[in-house]
């Protein structure tokens, strides 16, 4: 198959493009608009003859048009993806997750192309600590952020493309991401480079909250799947049973890089912050089959710290602008 990967000069975007041509023969085309979150050298050293990389915004017809005619499947991975940004500026969101999304569609539409739309458990909106319920495919919708609002639409958007016109279109929402390749903005990056410059990490409010963790290349492999053998119009969440508060990843992480368990700082929260997201994957693993690789959340962050000490040149660019924002807004 010829892919057409948006957004694959992201986090899981990239980490996707690796996976895809390293255990298919599949070859992919990336669109990516490079923000502030896009990086070019998450996709270095990738083979010449199966692996091209094309500039461009989801949200223009003319580009989109020329790259559906030309692929069989699309993976639709772009977005503004980070809920701190859409509460200080929401409008990016609203262009690139609803308008793009729609942009997108269209002309897999025009062109009947299979497409795939990546998005996330925050759709959900958030649960309670001891709710012994976790997300399903049937959970109503109740977004929290001007992030998990966006993504909700655009989910909203596939289905009724799928239903009015016919869009052969399938539906992942997936459980917080870690891996290589994650922009030092977001949290368990944010933490292992701030120890590797000697600063503290910084824990949001009281640090209870609950994320399920799963390794990017498990969310690759789950796609992968579904691309292959997911029903058409269906959706299905994504996850690894990887439930943990931010205190205690916090810990892990000093832990990983020999500093003291208490070694952080407790800094302002986010507004609206939602307290805990948990993932119910049966759908996934009993109807097509899929099971999770990185069954273990320390081996898998190890080898993340890892890789953010190896690696100071891919994030050390993004540092200091990144910190200086969040100083500005006492995180
Ligand atoms: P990211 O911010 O790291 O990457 C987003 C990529 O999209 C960047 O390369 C950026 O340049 C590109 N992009 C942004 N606007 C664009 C536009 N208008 N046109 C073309 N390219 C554009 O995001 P991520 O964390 O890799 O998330 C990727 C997808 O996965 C998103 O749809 C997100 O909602 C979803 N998701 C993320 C997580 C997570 O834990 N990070 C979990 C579940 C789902
Ligand atoms: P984040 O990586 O922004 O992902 P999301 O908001 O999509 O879940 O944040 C993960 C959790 O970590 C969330 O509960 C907010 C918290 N957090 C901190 O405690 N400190 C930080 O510096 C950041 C960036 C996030």
């Amino acid at each position: 198959m010829k892919l057409l990967v948006t957004g694959g000069a992201g986090f899981i975007g990239s980490n996707f493009v690796h996976y895809v041509l390293k255990n298919t023969d599949h070859s992919v085309t990336v669109l990516d608009k490079l923000t502030y979150a896009g990086n070019v050298h998450s996709l270095d050293a990738l083979p010449e003859d199966r692996f091209r990389f094309v500039l461009g915004d989801i949200g223009d017809p003319a580009v989109v048009d020329a790259l559906f005619a030309d692929h069989d499947a699309v993976v639709h991975y772009a977005a503004e993806s980070h809920n701190d940004n859409s509460l200080d500026d929401p409008r990016p969101f609203l262009d690139t997750n609803i308008v793009g999304t729609f942009t997108l569609l269209e002309a897999a539409r025009k062109y009947g192309r299979r497409f795939h739309h990546i998005s996330t458990d925050e759709v959900y909106g958030d649960l309670e600590l001891d709710d012994p319920q976790r997300f399903t495919e049937s959970t109503p919708y109740n977004p929290s952020s001007p992030y998990s609002s966006t993504k909700a639409g655009s989910d909203l958007l596939v289905r009724a493309w799928v239903r009015s016109f016919g869009v052969r279109a399938t539906i992942s929402n997936c459980s917080n991401n870690y891996g290589p390749y994650q922009h030092v903005e977001k949290f368990i990056p944010r933490q292992i480079t701030n120890v590797l410059r000697g600063e503290r990490p910084k824990l949001y409010g009281s640090g209870e909250n609950v994320r399920d963790w799963i390794h990017a290349d498990d969310h690759s492999s789950a796609v992968l799947t579904i691309l292959e053998k997911g029903v058409i119009g269906d959706t299905y969440l994504i996850g690894a049973d990887g439930e943990k508060n931010n205190k205690d990843v916090v810990e892990m992480i000093l832990a990983g890089l020999g500093q003291p368990a208490d070694a952080y700082d407790h800094v302002v929260d986010r507004a609206g912050h939602d307290l805990r997201y948990a993932i119910d994957s049966t759908k996934l693993r009993s109807e097509l089959d899929w099971r999770p690789q990185f069954g273990d959340f320390q081996t898998g962050l190890a080898d993340t710290i890892a890789w953010y000490r190896d690696n100071e040149s891919w994030w050390a660019p993004q540092k200091d602008a990144t910190e200086a924002r969040y100083r500005a807004q006492g995180q």
